[in-house]
């Protein structure tokens, strides 16, 4: 089968060279195989050579330093060296701007090292990053530069593992990690200078340690001008995009340093279609590119680790199938989860006579720079955290990128030479792309915002300083929401409830809920009934056949209402095992429900975490499940009146079934909902039967308050 796509560079182009996915002539492919095994065998010896374990004596040494010094002052940012330095020593808060791969995150801590700034009687170097993999790596690639053991004077610290040690100066660690370093050193006293990098990326945590961060260091300046033995502290901010001014602002005005980068000219294209599968057309491009571009690595950027394994296996089996005279092909998977051996791959030279091609996440956007690419492919699509705005489930919905991270992702393409970079979108859709992503506070729920804030250890959230300032009267209602839930208690402490619920990539309320299954003993079927709400419908109903598909779905339907119902689905899709045409017949859509199968295995995951049995099942006792729910949707109940509506426990406000309910034309004593929609009418949708003897159960502190 012969599969194009076509680019808008490829008007004047011919296809003479078009990668045709076919089998080749077996013999060929065994001779090649023999011939590749001996090749392997080279490597393997040469690499055996290198990984010699004998002290190298000392011209070898210094040769080695001296190498590693020209590569360094090779980088853009050395020519700034001095520049950067003195500015640091001059005022307490720097912002660097630079291209990515300039430089900033390795050599700026070595400079300031290097200058005497820090020292273990002043503090050490902290430098945060927003990902894990970024993190580790950057701290090694650090210990390798100035030839000492990782762990020493260079270290790093992420969940789970910390590799640092008295004796570390630069230390790299998640922004996660330096926010639970506050709650025991509250003046971060350890250190000497934070650096805050990938300012650009604005995720909720690097908000919050802005905030924080600025608080500390006028704290310890006070404390100073009193008399008191304490070290001023130096913050930097690095950021990779144009946004310099807004940090610089925050930090009352300081002072903005811009690196001038090398950039080499990166040409770009977009595809002429919209591409329905962006999995499928990612292979033909790459394949496109490897029989038709000259040498150079090919980096691909991909939404999450899924695509990356899919992907890596598919490229991998067309490549046993290009002709024998062709370059090698050779993927390398690149993600957060991936084992730390694995990874290493990626920075490694690609062998003789073979490209490499990096399947990524957005980790290679701005925080990793991986040598010797030429060719990048941007898949446009991102996993965002926070956007799911059914449950608030993090980092599970694929999002088309913005503007600012697809020119990041085309830069990548031009750091050594120029390069070129194709988009799997057309330039329409490139038009409609957000300018910027928005900031992680802006884009999730409050209340979870606030959640975070607290378990951070920000008591005082309404005086926080926030670089975007969300506004007082919706910081109180989501005090009032979570005060109501039980995650603080009335002084505006966090519980220990509390602090479980922030554990969860969830809203506050599904998050209790699911704490709370524990508890009632039914976490196998709130888990499910929560992952099935997560997304749009696990039904579809085509509008010629609605009555056909109401019928054909009368049998899942539990009269205790949709919770229940949806759980009924799930049991009936099991047993069939996912039969797609067991799904077509009942018009139930195959696509969500696997979707929401997924975040399911996350969800078991983050209860095995809490010691919650995700397999805790209640059989038929099925009222547990609704009790459950309603531990989190107590305001998000109604009671039956006598004229037979259904007024809110909260509003005293009517609300109507949604005639897709289970419960439509139902009268019961109470019911829970999920969603309000508001059309003409105040419709519910995700409705259950409840007895209103449950509420107060359910609730006491809200209930009880009310009576007051
Ligand atoms: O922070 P910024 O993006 O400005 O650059 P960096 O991460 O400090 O990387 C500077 C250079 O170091 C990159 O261009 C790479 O050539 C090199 N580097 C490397 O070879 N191996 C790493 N693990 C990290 C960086
Ligand atoms: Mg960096």
């Amino acid at each position: 089968m012969k599969r194009v796509i076509h680019f808008d560079e490829d008007q004047d182009k011919g296809h003479q060279d078009d990668f045709e996915f076919k089998v080749h002539d077996n013999t060929k492919q065994q001779k090649k195989k023999k011939k590749n095994g001996q090749q392997q065998q080279k490597d393997q010896k040469f690499h055996a050579a290198n990984a010699t374990t004998v002290p190298l004596d000392r011209a070898t040494m210094k040769q080695m330093r001296k190498e590693m010094l020209d590569f360094r002052q090779q980088l853009p940012i050395y020519s700034g060296r001095d520049a950067i330095i003195q500015s640091i020593q001059d005022s307490p808060t720097v912002i660097v701007m630079g291209e990515t791969g300039s430089g900033k995150t390795t050599q700026i801590p070595q400079f300031i090292l290097e200058a005497g700034m820090a020292s273990y009687n002043a503090g050490a170097i902290a430098v945060t990053q927003p990902r894990r993999v970024a993190a580790v790596n950057l701290a090694k690639r650090v210990a390798e530069e100035t030839f000492t053991t990782l762990g020493k004077r260079v270290g790093y610290t992420v969940r789970f593992d910390d590799t640092s040690s008295d004796e570390t100066l630069i230390k790299y660690l998640t922004d996660g990690m330096l926010l639970r370093e506050i709650l025991s050193d509250e003046l971060l006293l350890r250190y000497k200078v934070i650096v805050l990098d990938e300012a650009h990326e604005r995720t909720l945590r690097t908000d919050m340690l802005f905030g924080m961060v600025k608080k500390i260091q006028k704290i310890r300046k006070e404390k100073r001008s009193n008399g008191e033995d304490i070290e001023e502290l130096k913050i930097v901010v690095m950021s990779a995009t144009l946004d310099a001014e807004k940090f610089s602002e925050f930090f009352d005005g300081a002072k903005i340093l811009y690196v001038s980068g090398r950039l080499f000219p990166v040409d770009s294209y977009f595809t002429q279609e919209p591409q329905a599968d962006y999995l499928d057309a990612s292979l033909v491009t790459i394949f496109q590119i490897h029989v038709k571009n000259p040498k150079g690595d090919i980096l691909m950027f991909l939404p999450g680790q899924d695509a990356i394994e899919t992907l890596t296996t598919l490229v991998n089996e067309y490549a046993s199938q290009l002709r024998p005279s062709q370059q090698r092909l050779l993927a390398c998977p690149l993600f957060a989860a991936l084992p730390p051996s694995q990874q290493q791959k990626v920075f490694d030279p690609a062998p003789v006579n073979t490209r490499k091609i990096i399947l990524a996440t957005n980790i290679a956007e701005t925080s990793i720079t991986i040598p010797g690419i030429k060719y990048v492919i941007d898949c446009g699509l991102a996993k965002l955290r926070g956007f799911n705005p059914k449950i608030g489930v993090e980092s599970l919905l694929l999002h088309p990128i913005s503007k600012s991270s697809a020119w990041q992702r085309t830069g990548r393409a031009g750091r050594e030479a120029a390069g070129v970079c194709y988009r799997l979108y057309t330039e329409d859709a490139f038009r409609e792309l957000d300018d910027d992503t928005v900031p992680e506070i802006r884009r999730c729920n409050l209340a979870a915002a606030v959640l975070s804030l607290k378990a951070s250890g920000i008591d005082n959230v309404l005086e926080f300083d926030y670089m975007d300032r969300p506004s007082r009267a919706s910081l109180i209602r989501a005090l009032e929401e979570l005060y109501a839930l039980g995650a603080i208690d009335d002084k505006g402490h966090l519980s220990e409830l509390g602090k479980k619920m922030s554990e969860f990539p969830l809203d506050p309320t599904f998050a209790k809920v699911i704490i709370q299954s524990g508890e009632y003993g039914c976490s196998l079927e709130v888990i499910a009934i929560v992952s099935l709400l997560s997304v749009d419908s696990i039904f579809f109903t085509p509008s010629d056949k609605r009555e056909q598909a109401t019928e054909s779905r009368r049998k899942f339907i539990h009269p205790d209402g949709d919770h229940l119902t949806l759980l009924n689905v799930l049991k009936a899709y099991w047993e069939v095992k996912g039969d797609v045409g067991w799904c077509k017949e009942h018009f139930i859509n195959i696509r969500n429900v696997k979707i929401a199968l997924e975040i399911r295995d996350q969800l078991i995951r983050f209860c095995e975490r809490i010691d919650i049995n995700p397999a805790a099942t209640c059989g038929t006792d099925t009222d547990q499940v609704l009790k459950c729910f309603l531990t989190g949707f107590f305001q998000n109940s109604a009671l039956l009146q006598p004229d037979g509506s259904y007024k809110s426990v909260a509003g005293s406000q009517t609300v109507k079934i949604h005639p897709g309910s289970a419960m439509f034309g139902k009268r019961v004593e109470g019911i829970m909902y999920n969603e309000l929609v508001f059309t003409t009418k105040h419709y519910v949708r995700s409705v259950s039967s409840i007895q209103s003897a449950w509420l107060p159960a359910a609730a006491p502190k809200y209930f009880n308050n009310m009576k007051n």
